[in-house]
Parts: C-alpha cells; sequence; structure tokens
C-alpha cells in the first residue's frame, strides 16, 4: 500500500468521512434500500410464482450478496480510493475497466431516478387529493419535470459532502423507512386478505429449483437490491477510514436490506389479495394497482401519501449513493471541487436519464417497441451491473493481494475464511453463468 510514487491523490476530494460507525451504516442501508425492494422485489416474486422465488433469492443473498458487499467495503476502506483509484491499485492499465464501471453506473442512475421521480410525483399527487392513475400521468409531461427535480435534489446532497450532505439525510430517512413500514405492516395485518397474501408470498414451491433462469433472475435481483457492483459501497466504504467490523457492518445492513423487502411484500400482497388485485401485474403494480386499492380503503388518502413518502425515501437516498460514484471519481481525477463535479454530474445524468423519461411521457420515445425506460434497465440495472460486478470481485480478489484487501489471512474468523474464497470462486463463476444466460436469452425465443 504505501507506495511511494501515487498517481493520483484520494485526499483531496474525498478527504470527508462518516463521523461514526452508525453513520456508515445507515448510509449504506439508504443506498441498498430502494426502489428494488419495495418495487422490483415484489414484481420479481409476482412474476414467478410468489413464494418459489424465495429459495433461490435467500441462498444468493449469503452466498453471493453478502460476501461481495464485505468485499467492496473492505476494498474501499482498505485503498481509500474512488472506483478509478482502486482499479489502478490495482494495475493501472485496469483503470479502464473502474471507467467502464462509472459510465455503467451513470446509465443506472439515468432510468432509476426517473422511476424516482414517479415516486416523488405521487408523493405529490396524493399530498393534494388527486387520484391520478398512471396512464394520465404518462401521458404528461409531469414525469420530466420530477425527474429533472429529483436529480437536482441527488446533486444538491451529494454536493454538501459526505457527511454534512449524505450522513445527515440518510440517518433521516432510513429510520423513517423503518416507521412507516412497521406502521403500514399493522394496517396490513387487519386485511381480510391477510393469510392469502402471505401464503401465495411466502409458500416456497421446490420445483422451480431445476430452473437456472430463476436462479439467474434471483442473483441479479440481489445485487441489485443490495446496492453491490456498482462500486457504491465501495465508495461508501472508502470514506470509513477506521474499518471497524466491516464484516458486521455488512451483515447489519444486508439484514435491513432483507426486512425491508420482506416487510414490504408483507403490505403489498395482502392489500393485493383483499382487493382482488392481479399480484403479477409487474411494474405498474406498485403505481397503478396498489392507487385503486388505497381508494377503497379507509384512511387511503393518508395511506397514499404515506406510502408513496416510503417509496420516495428509499429511492432517493439509494439514487444518491449513485451518483456519488462517477461525482468523488470525476472531482478527484480531474482536481475540481465537489460542488462543481455535482453540478457537472447532475447535468450529465440529466442527459443521459431524458430519454427514459420520454419514453414514459407524453412523447412515448420506444426503441423497437420497447421503452428506452425498460431498455436502460436491462443494459445497465441488469446486464450492465452483473458485468460490472465481475469487474469488481475479479479484480479486487485476483489483482490486488489478499493481504491487501484482508489484512492478516491467517488471523481471520472463521466466518472471513469462508467469505474470501465465496469472493474469489463463487461469485464470479455465478456472474459469468448469468451473464452467459442473459445474452443466450436476447437470442433464443423467449420460454
Ligand atoms: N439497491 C438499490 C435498490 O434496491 C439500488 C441501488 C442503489 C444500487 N445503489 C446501487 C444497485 C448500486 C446496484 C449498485 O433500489
Amino acid at each position: 500500500m504505501g507506495r511511494g510514487k501515487r498517481k493520483y491523490s484520494c485526499m483531496d476530494a474525498g478527504a470527508d468521512e462518516w463521523s461514526s460507525r452508525l453513520g456508515f451504516i445507515l448510509a449504506s442501508i439508504g443506498s441498498a434500500v430502494g426502489i428494488g425492494n419495495i418495487w422490483r422485489f415484489s414484481t420479481i416474486v409476482g412474476q414467478n410464482g410468489g413464494g418459489a422465488y424465495l429459495v433461490p433469492y435467500l441462498c444468493a443473498v449469503f452466498l453471493v450478496g453478502l460476501p461481495m458487499m464485505i468485499l467492496e467495503m473492505q476494498t474501499g476502506h482498505r485503498l481509500r480510493a474512488q472506483v478509478v483509484q482502486a482499479f489502478h491499485r490495482a494495475r493501472s492499465p485496469l483503470r479502464h475497466a473502474g471507467w467502464i464501471v462509472c459510465i455503467l453506473v451513470t446509465g443506472i442512475i439515468g432510468y432509476y431516478l426517473v422511476v424516482t421521480g414517479w415516486t416523488l410525483a405521487y408523493v405529490v399527487f396524493s399530498l393534494s387529493g388527486t387520484r391520478e392513475l398512471f396512464p394520465a400521468f404518462t401521458a404528461s409531461f409531469a414525469p420530466i419535470i420530477s425527474f429533472l427535480a429529483s436529480a437536482a435534489i441527488c446533486g444538491a446532497v451529494i454536493s454538501f459532502g459526505v457527511r454534512k450532505g449524505i450522513e445527515r439525510i440518510t440517518t433521516f430517512l432510513v429510520p423513517a423507512i423503518f416507521v412507516i413500514l412497521t406502521g403500514m405492516v399493522l394496517i396490513a395485518v387487519q386485511l381480510p386478505g391477510f393469510a392469502a397474501g402471505v401464503s401465495y408470498f411466502l409458500t416456497p414451491d421446490f420445483s422451480v429449483l431445476a430452473d437456472p433462469l430463476i436462479w439467474g433472475a434471483a442473483i441479479g435481483q440481489v445485487f441489485f437490491s443490495l446496492s453491490v457492483g456498482y462500486g457504491a459501497l465501495l465508495t461508501y466504504g472508502s470514506y470509513f477510514r477506521s474499518g471497524e467490523e466491516i464484516p458486521r457492518s455488512a451483515a447489519i445492513v444486508t439484514a435491513a436490506d432483507l426486512a425491508v423487502a420482506f416487510l414490504a411484500g408483507l403490505v403489498i400482497f395482502p392489500i393485493v389479495f383483499s382487493y382482488g388485485l392481479e399480484p403479477a401485474a409487474g411494474p405498474e403494480l406498485a403505481f397503478t394497482t396498489l392507487p385503486l386499492a388505497f381508494a377503497l380503503m379507509p384512511w387511503g388518502d393518508v395511506l397514499a401519501v404515506v406510502f408513496f413518502a416510503l417509496l420516495f425515501f428509499a429511492a432517493i437516498s439509494s439514487a444518491i449513493s449513485f451518483l456519488e460514484v462517477p461525482t468523488v471519481t470525476l472531482a478527484t481525477m480531474a482536481r475540481i471541487p465537489r460542488r462543481r463535479a455535482a453540478a457537472l454530474m447532475t447535468i450529465v445524468v440529466s442527459l443521459v436519464g431524458l430519454p427514459a423519461a420520454l419514453s414514459y411521457s407524453a412523447y412515448p420515445l420506444h426503441i423497437g417497441g420497447v421503452p428506452v425506460l425498460d431498455l436502460m434497465d436491462e443494459i445497465f440495472g441488469t446486464f450492465g451491473l452483473s458485468v460490472s460486478g465481475l469487474l469488481i470481485a475479479v479484480t479486487f480478489s485476483w489483482f490486488v493481494g489478499p493481504e491487501v484487501i484482508w489484512g492478516d489471512i491467517s488471523r481471520l474468523s472463521l466466518f472471513m475464511r469462508i467469505v474470501v474464497p465465496l469472493c474469489r470462486y463463487v461469485i464470479p463463476a455465478a456472474l459469468v453463468i448469468v451473464i452467459v444466460f442473459r445474452v443466450l436469452s436476447w437470442f433464443l425465443p423467449a420460454g
């Protein structure tokens, strides 16, 4: 580590750090808990036959997701570097791989902020008592405005820095998410369809376990949900100077992420079954199906506000972690102040996300019949995430000495002695398989 000649100094833009381990954990939970837990998770569970999906999902969380999170956080902490610097430290030519990660992450933020914007718009609608249906919403230009507003909010938070910006806002948002969700579960428990919803959600069906596509989908969803694979937690780890108990911190973040996904399922499926809605409604579930149910429920207007606030809080704290990756990279590599880098990146992601925002607006931009947003989800949210995760897993477990990342190997705990080989062998192998199946699925007819 102590090489004399270092091409890039990590101290300029990244000098900021978390005030405490708790600040680091809350910010990381803020990153992990996002639309993925509430909107994407319930959609995927619904489309993959309910509880059937949970066994591969849980296996993927513990064998692939948690080890990857520990690797990312530990790498950031030990190398004290943002993504491009970290790759550069491994091997100088690998810095190009770091740039690939930055480009892919910029692509995902673009469309993630569009969905964040939808949640923001629905907070505003439900506050004003308007029952806006999704088709009417997307036939207007409101999705563009709310997308640009979300991008501006993220850029503003990030420009305040790690401690005064990201940490301050996540210490408010993350507890709020848990309070709202717990309250909603208490309401869902009283619904007539609670038992039916829960049994749909939680009854495992072991017959699907032989289907490799379900496993691939589970691994992809775990990466997305835990925020691993795009260097966000690597970046957050670099602001955690003491690095105290990273494995345990990662376990807490993972547990919190799982808890939110499960609690959200315990709210969404009972509502779906109580009001005779379609559990496999897909991405429209949160924005079309659930508002219909809220309209019928006692205190439905209040519930709608609270539910969309929950979605918005979860989304914005994740979007912030995405935007931090290219912002701090730009600030350190171009040696410009964080504020300016944040402003520039906000403009960049506004341009990158604009086609996705348009694709669900009065100007429905489609490519080959598919909305640009869905294409971007496939390219950056699914495929790019696996590629980027593979680059990170391989680089930091094969091209950096294990003692650099993990310290004295002979003194590792039993748990960590399992985690290190999982990072070296199991994660790269799993990701290669996921990528191969994904590519095949583009060329083979569906089914
Ligand atoms: N985890 C977030 C969610 O569940 C999305 C997310 C934020 C993410 N940062 C990330 C996904 C970094 C991959 C990598 O919605």
